[in-house]
């Protein structure tokens, strides 16, 4: 008979047991991603204050996020609507990791520090008049309302190795979005870096955890990890129009296929995939399998370079007077 912890939690009843051996460990794990974490404020990025003399601040920021370039733009849309998904990831972790534990514990502290980054973006974008905003809310609400249910969510590994690559990869498209809009805006490149600083924690957080379930169970986690890896998808890739955002920021070199591998690469050496042994033979399968992702995403980012040629898009939440652009 199923326990009261397996009805209302994802996960087989092993892995709930690993999760729970793990307790002591994500105690120590939050303790230290809170003595590195220097909490911040949506508003001292933003300033909005009761009474404060700011229109002159407001002025120059409208002025210079005029020369934000239109690809920049998308990016910072898309972090923004990805951000925005929280709700959905929330639950799915409340799910697999269930109440009154030390996961539990940590699920609370990720979102909380997670809520301000769609906050900070949000703020930003409607002080400097960025967007079309009901056009840009629009598309978030659809991807809320839509709900979330990827394939994985029933399993905790692929969660953890899934958050891990998230967490990384929305990283580096903050800060690869900061570093492009910096050159005209540096108040928006400061509040990508103090989320794309969040994430790296995150990263940390995850990706230890993740390296501990695979000292612990490694036959599973490593094909929880394979499924995971090669079918990777971004947070927001339910969002109304993915395909063509995400290829614009591709185009852009901000976040795509070769950014991701190198991601994959990081992780896989930051486990020592390659050096596992005493696997069973599915165990082995994944680690060979995971192995060779790599290559074959290099392959896939290789191709996808070779035959590009310039292409318009165009979005109705950007400014009227550059919705098309062409990269
Ligand atoms: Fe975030
Ligand atoms: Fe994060």
């Amino acid at each position: 008979m199923a326990t009261l912890a397996s009805r209302i939690r994802f996960g087989t009843p092993h892995q709930l047991e690993v999760l729970g051996a793990m307790e002591a460990f994500v105690k120590k794990q939050i303790e230290q991603h809170l003595s590195r974490r220097k909490l911040w404020m949506p508003n001292e990025l933003s300033p909005a204050d009761a009474g404060a003399e700011d229109e002159a601040l407001i002025t120059r920021m409208r002025e210079l996020a005029k020369g934000i370039p239109a690809a920049v733009l998308v990016a910072l849309a898309l972090n923004l609507l990805t951000e925005e998904g929280l709700p959905h990831f929330h639950r799915l972790i409340a799910q697999n990791f269930g109440p009154d534990n030390a996961w539990a514990e940590w699920n609370y502290i990720w979102t909380a520090e997670e809520d301000r980054h769609g906050c900070a973006i949000r703020d930003y974008v409607r002080d400097a008049r960025l967007y079309n905003m009901t056009a840009l809310e629009r598309l978030q609400y659809q991807y809320l309302e839509a709900g979330f249910d990827p394939e994985w969510e029933q399993d905790p590994y692929r969660l953890l190795a899934y958050t891990s690559l998230q967490e990384r990869a929305t990283q580096v498209s903050h800060s690869n979005t900061g570093r492009q809009a910096g050159n005209y805006e540096p108040r928006l490149q400061r509040i990508l870096a103090h989320i794309s600083g969040d994430e790296s924690r995150h990263y940390a957080f995850y990706r230890g955890a993740f390296g501990e379930i695979l000292n612990h169970d490694p036959n599973q986690a490593l094909q929880s990890l394979q499924k995971v890896t090669l079918g990777f998808s971004m947070p927001g890739h339910t969002v109304a129009g993915f395909s063509e955002l995400s290829d614009v920021i591709t185009r852009s070199n901000i976040f795509g296929p070769r950014q991701y591998q190198e991601i994959v690469e990081e992780l896989l050496d930051h486990w020592k995939i390659g050096a596992l042994t005493g696997l069973n033979a599915a165990g082995e399968e994944a680690r060979d399998k995971l192995m060779k992702v790599p290559s074959r995403l290099s392959r896939i980012a290789d191709y996808a370079d070779a035959k590009r040629s310039k292409k318009a898009y165009k979005f109705d939440f950007l400014p009227n007077d550059r919705q098309t652009l062409e990269v």
